[in-house]
Parts: C-alpha cells; structure tokens; sequence
C-alpha cells in the first residue's frame, strides 16, 4: 500500500468517539491532528492514548498565537504527552515561532487559511512575509495553506525554497475543496475532518475513498 498523505482532523469532544474513529480509520492515513475541541473535550492525554493506539503522528493544532514565553511552555507539555508536530502562527513573528521549534518536535506555520472570507481579511495580505518566515526558519514540519483555493496552493509551492518544507491542506470536504485538487497543485498532505467523522459513509469508508482519490494522482 502507498504511503498514504491523508490526515485525519478528529475534531470531537469525547474521548472514546475518537479513539473509535482513530482506529478504524488509522489505516488509510499518514498522521491524525488534534486540536482544540479534542483537547478541551477529552484533555491533554488523548494525544497520549492516539498514539498508543493508532502509532501515527499526531499533530497538535493549536495554532499557537502568544509571546514566546508562553508559546514554549504550552508547546513544552503538548510535545511531552506525545505531539510530534504543533501548529502555531506566524504572524505573531520570528521570536515567538522559534520558541516552539525549540522544543522537542517541529513546527508546521500557517501561511494562509482556508475560511472565506475571514482568510482575506488580515492574513493574505501578509502571506508573502510569512512563506519568507517558512523560508528562513527551516528546519520545521512544513506550512499550512487552503485546499479551498488550489491557486493559492501552487503560488505557495511556487514561494517555497527546497529543502523538505512540506504543504498541509485542510478545507477538503466540508469547506468545499477537493483533495485530488489539492494535490495536483502542490500539497503532499490533505487535512479532512468532518466529511470522514460527519457524513452519511461510514469513517473507515470515508478515509479509503479519499486515500484511493489521492493515490490517483500521486
Ligand atoms: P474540516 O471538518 O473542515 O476540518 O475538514 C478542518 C480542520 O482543519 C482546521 N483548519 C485549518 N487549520 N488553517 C489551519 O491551520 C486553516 O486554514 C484551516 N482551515 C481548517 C480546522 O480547525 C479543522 O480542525
């Protein structure tokens, strides 16, 4: 079987809904990312037990926003309970980005997000000045940038010096974007939540027909 480039957003509360879902889904995806919700609904050691259960990386998407300080002691916990990736922002400047990858895993930066029209409002402006970021920090994780806008994907790809530096893209399924899409302009991971944990397919089926779409085209 391919490797897969598929990462599962298991954006629920309770612990053993996800746990579920990990498991009969871990086996057509490459990483799970927890964010918010998940953490919130079900604490800081279900990255632990996602681990254990499924022996994927799990990507914490915190989207990080503060002052150095606080953003390396958050990520300080977040890496200990078992997170091989945090997502954090960029805008918030160098200082405050370099004090996570200091930590014991890497840093995935968002450049540009996937919402319309909030996306527009205040981060493309700068997606410029934040691939340059990308560019000069490496090594880290890879960036985040929208599914929705394939476009903007490729312009991205276009931006980014070699060296390793991947492209993760959510906003497939829910949000409107297509994940063959995605690939073909540039993105070696799709992100996707609800369409495999929400819809009417059951999660296993949902992820297998993303991973064979994706396997298309790779
Ligand atoms: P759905 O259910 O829409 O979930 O497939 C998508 C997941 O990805 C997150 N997300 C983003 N994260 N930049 C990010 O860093 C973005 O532009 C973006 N858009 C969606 C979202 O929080 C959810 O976990």
């Amino acid at each position: 079987m391919r490797e897969s480039r598929l990462i599962l957003a298991l954006d629920v509360y309770d612990r053993e809904k996800a746990l579920e879902i990990a498991e009969r889904t871990a086996d057509y995806l490459w990483a799970i990312k927890v964010n918010w919700p998940l953490i919130t609904g079900s604490g800081l050691k279900i990255i632990t037990e996602l681990k254990q259960v499924t022996g994927l990386p799990i990507i914490a998407d915190l989207k990080l926003a503060d002052i150095p300080n606080t953003n390396r002691m958050i990520a300080s916990k977040v890496f200990e309970a078992g997170a091989d990736y945090i997502i954090v922002h960029g805008f918030v400047g160098r200082d405050s980005v370099e004090a996570v990858m200091g930590g014991l895993g890497k840093t995935i930066i968002v450049v540009e997000m996937s919402h319309p029209p909030g996306a527009k409002e205040f981060i493309q402006p700068v997606v410029d000045k934040l691939i340059e970021l990308a560019n000069e920090l490496k090594p880290f994780g890879g960036v985040i940038a929208p599914a929705t806008r394939p476009e903007r994907v490729s312009y991205i790809r276009s931006k980014l010096q070699e060296g390793g530096i991947k492209i993760l893209t959510p906003g497939v399924g829910a949000q409107g974007g297509k994940a063959k899409n995605a690939v073909k302009a540039g993105a070696d991971y799709v992100i996707v939540g609800r369409f495999i944990y929400g819809s009417d397919t059951p999660p296993r089926e949902a992820a297998r027909g993303l991973y064979e779409e994706i396997s298309e085209v790779v």
